[in-house]
């Protein structure tokens, strides 16, 4: 009887010590199912960003897909991604070199949608989409940071938050070699429907036309697409701006060619390159 006591009060303080016990355990589970959970997610975004980037270079023949994975992610990863200069892109350059280029060149300003379906559908002329590196990274978003070897997608600066952003430089670099490769008559689209169809602050205006190399290039022929309403012409003062950023020695032309045109050519395979206009 006198015993009763002591055993009741040993088995609450037992009991009391399997609450603990359960407690900690829990709180420890929670712990690392966090820490795991936010590793995971981040592991995820990258290795998601990696396959699309890999997924995509493979559709080229003949290059290594994770080397130059590799050296794309060295431009960005463990940076400010506002701190990452058009140089940084230099080695990816190297890795992927662009081929050179002849008459077959086509800059765009303005007009993505209708000039990537007009080079897709003729085997004429190439955007600098239709290139490895361009094909490979059109439409992404990706950043660094600083203290982190992982790659970001989301909650990255878009252009107009820095000058030196992870993407925008990525355009400019890629964008200056793709004109420093460009030879005989090259080609731009430019969009008519707008009041100013050439703007020298545009990637097209402050890069490419500045980048071409007289030596190489023997014309550019501004592609003026119109629609049915038309804003601008072949006479317009931007394009007068744009003769005078043009490097001495390269010829200027110009042609005025309505959307349905260039419909019409594209779904024509028989078709010559460059007679649309
Ligand atoms: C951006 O980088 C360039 C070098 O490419 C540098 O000259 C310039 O000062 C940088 N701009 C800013 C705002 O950091
Ligand atoms: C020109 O710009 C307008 C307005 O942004 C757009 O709706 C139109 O599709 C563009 N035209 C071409 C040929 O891309
Ligand atoms: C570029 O066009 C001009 C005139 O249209 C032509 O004479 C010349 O041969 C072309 N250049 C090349 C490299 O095809
Ligand atoms: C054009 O290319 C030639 C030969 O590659 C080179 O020597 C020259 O410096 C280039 N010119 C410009 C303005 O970049
Ligand atoms: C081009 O546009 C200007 C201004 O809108 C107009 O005065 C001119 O007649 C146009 N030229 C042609 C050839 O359509
Ligand atoms: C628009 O421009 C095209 C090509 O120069 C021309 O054929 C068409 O008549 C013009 N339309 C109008 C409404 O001015």
């Amino acid at each position: 009887m006198d015993h009763g006591e002591p055993r009741r009060a040993e088995k609450r303080r037992r009991r009391r010590r399997v609450a603990l016990c359960v407690v900690a355990v829990l709180l420890l589970v929670i712990i690392v199912a966090v820490v795991l959970g936010v590793t995971l997610r981040k592991e995820t975004e990258t290795n998601q960003f990696q396959s699309v980037f890999l997924s995509r270079c493979e559709t080229f023949k003949g290059n290594n897909c994770q080397k130059i994975w590799e050296t794309f992610q060295q431009a960005y990863v463990n940076r400010d991604p506002c701190k990452v200069p058009m140089e940084a892109y230099d080695p990816l350059v190297t890795a992927a070199p662009f081929k050179p280029t002849c008459n077959r060149v086509m800059f765009w300003s303005k007009t993505k949608v209708v000039v990537h379906e007009f080079t897709e559908k003729t085997d004429c002329f190439v955007t600098l989409e239709d290139t490895l590196l361009g094909y490979v990274l059109d439409g992404l978003t990706w950043c660094g940071k600083e203290g982190s070897s992982e790659t970001f997608t989301t909650d990255c600066p878009v252009w107009t938050d820095c000058e030196n952003n992870t993407v925008s430089s990525f355009w400019k670099r890629v964008s200056a070699a793709y004109a420093d490769i460009a030879c005989g008559n090259v080609s731009a689209m430019l969009n008519g429907s707008i009041a100013v169809p050439f703007s020298p602050t545009s990637i097209f205006g402050s890069i490419e036309v500045k980048g071409l190399n007289a030596t190489r290039v023997n014309s550019l022929t501004v592609v003026l697409v119109t629609e049915e309403e038309n804003v601008t012409n072949c006479t317009d003062a931007s394009l007068k701006v744009l003769q005078k950023e043009l490097p001495a020695g390269i010829n200027y032309g110009c042609e005025e060619v309505p959307e349905s045109q260039l419909q019409e050519c594209g779904s024509d395979p028989q078709r010559p390159c460059g007679s649309c206009w």
